[in-house]
């Protein structure tokens, strides 16, 4: 347990009882009393520049959002939001002091054809960062999904596919050298326990999402691919993450299990992230912080890193005060768990704003999951973190 953050747990009910006002009037306000769009977005804006969660959080723990682009995007019909809404990166560049591109280094983004790197949208993301005093987190080396047809219908053997991966590695890492603090290497390598087979590597063509490259190479590739990055950036912090790994579970096991393994053979692996895409239709991952806490009793770091709180919208498409107050306390409690772990060192909401998450697309009905509304007002949630982390700090002082 780190001394120096640990604090009395926030009386949660308390933050969100004191937001009731808010909640209230956000709630419940007729659409005709909202500030017009524009004039709220610069609100946003000078409330970020003055008070920023960057600007509150503890020195030890950099807080991130994924940098909307690419993706899900592509279809939406509107620019990319990165490259064109000036006033979504200010917002960005003023709250946050971590970023991860949220498509712009996948493969099928930054690799498009054999041979062929377009590199144009991540190298943007990553000196803006330079430029507002940022860190990076890289996302992502080895993966299942977002991969080009190129590789994942090629004719290549296993040598060949083999030295593409090493390449696409080493690639772009090198790239980025002395530029990326944490990179998720290896993402989403086991399966679900909902999945036929249960937990296991995605290492079968008969599970609906299979990793190529393991079901090719082996399970031996994931040390491999840890390596490549190290080579390419010895720097560079380089993680597992998943989704549903938040509580102490089978699949959070396995991956213990395969930590422990990865270490003892000397594979550079130095963290376990948490995605954390949560859902208020389940409950709180309660053993969170026992989960990271066994992980960085390993002697690794642990990560929060695509945080978001989905929940069901009314028929009027506006959440409930009850639902914003619950999702608040959601978004407190993962904080929460990082803060109380010594080397929990960085904390990644997947979007900021209602405006560009992927909720919506990926599961129709649900939404609202981050912490600003579509124009940028804060919600509950963000008035959450903020709290915390500004209480976090003045412990530390
Ligand atoms: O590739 C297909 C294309 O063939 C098809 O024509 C098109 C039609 O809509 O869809 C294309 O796939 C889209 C893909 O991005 C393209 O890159 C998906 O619909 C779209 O949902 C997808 O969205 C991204 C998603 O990862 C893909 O898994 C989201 O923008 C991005 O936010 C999301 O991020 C992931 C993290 O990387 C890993 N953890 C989970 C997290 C949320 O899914």
């Amino acid at each position: 347990m780190r001394s120096s953050r640990s604090h009395s747990k926030v009386a949660r009910s308390a933050v969100a009882a004191g937001l009731l006002p808010l909640l209230l009037a956000t709630a419940a306000a007729p659409a005709t009393a909202a500030p017009p769009a524009k004039a709220q977005e610069d609100a946003s804006y000078g409330q970020a520049k003055k008070n920023g969660l960057r600007t509150v959080a503890p020195d030890d723990l950099v807080i991130g959002t994924a940098a909307a682009g690419g993706g899900h995007h592509l279809t939406a019909g509107y620019p990319d939001p990165f490259t064109y809404d000036k006033q979504y990166r200010k917002i960005l560049n003023a709250e946050f002091n971590s970023v991860s591109p949220e498509n712009q280094m996948k493969w099928d983004f930054i690799h498009p054809e054999e041979g062929v790197y377009d590199f144009a949208a991540a190298d943007a993301i990553v000196a803006n960062a330079q430029a507002n005093g940022q860190v990076v987190r890289g996302h992502t080396l080895l993966w299942h999904s977002q991969l080009p047809a190129w590789v994942t219908e090629g004719d290549h053997t296993d040598a060949e596919l083999e030295a593409i991966l090493k390449d696409h590695i080493q690639t772009v890492v090198g790239r980025y050298k002395g530029r990326i603090q944490q990179w998720d290497v290896a993402n989403e390598i086991f399966a679900d326990t909902w999945d036929a087979g249960g937990v296991r590597l995605r290492d079968d063509p008969e599970l609906a999402a299979s990793n190529i490259f393991i079901e090719r190479l082996g399970p031996e590739i994931i040390g491999k691919a840890f390596r490549w990055a190290h080579e390419a950036d010895p720097e560079a912090k380089l993680f597992l993450n998943d989704y549903a790994v938040e509580d102490v579970n089978t699949k959070s096991t396995a991956y213990y299990e395969l930590a422990k393994e990865l270490l003892a053979e000397g594979v550079p692996l130095h963290g376990f992230a948490f995605q954390a895409h949560l859902d208020l239709q389940y409950p709180f991952p309660a053993s969170l912080e026992a989960n990271m806490q066994r992980f960085d009793d390993l002697g690794l770091e642990t990560a929060v890193t695509e945080l978001d709180v989905r929940f069901t919208l009314p028929e009027s498409g506006v959440p409930t005060a009850e639902q914003l107050a619950e999702q608040a306390d959601t978004y407190q409690g993962v904080l929460e768990a990082c803060l109380s772990v010594e080397d929990c060192n960085s904390f990644t909401i997947w979007g900021f704003t209602d405006k560009y998450s992927w909720v919506p697309s990926f599961s129709p009905g649900q939404g609202a999951a981050t912490v600003m509304f579509e124009d940028y007002e804060r919600k509950p949630a963000y008035y959450a973190l903020h709290e915390t982390l500004a209480q976090a700090s003045g412990e530390e002082g």
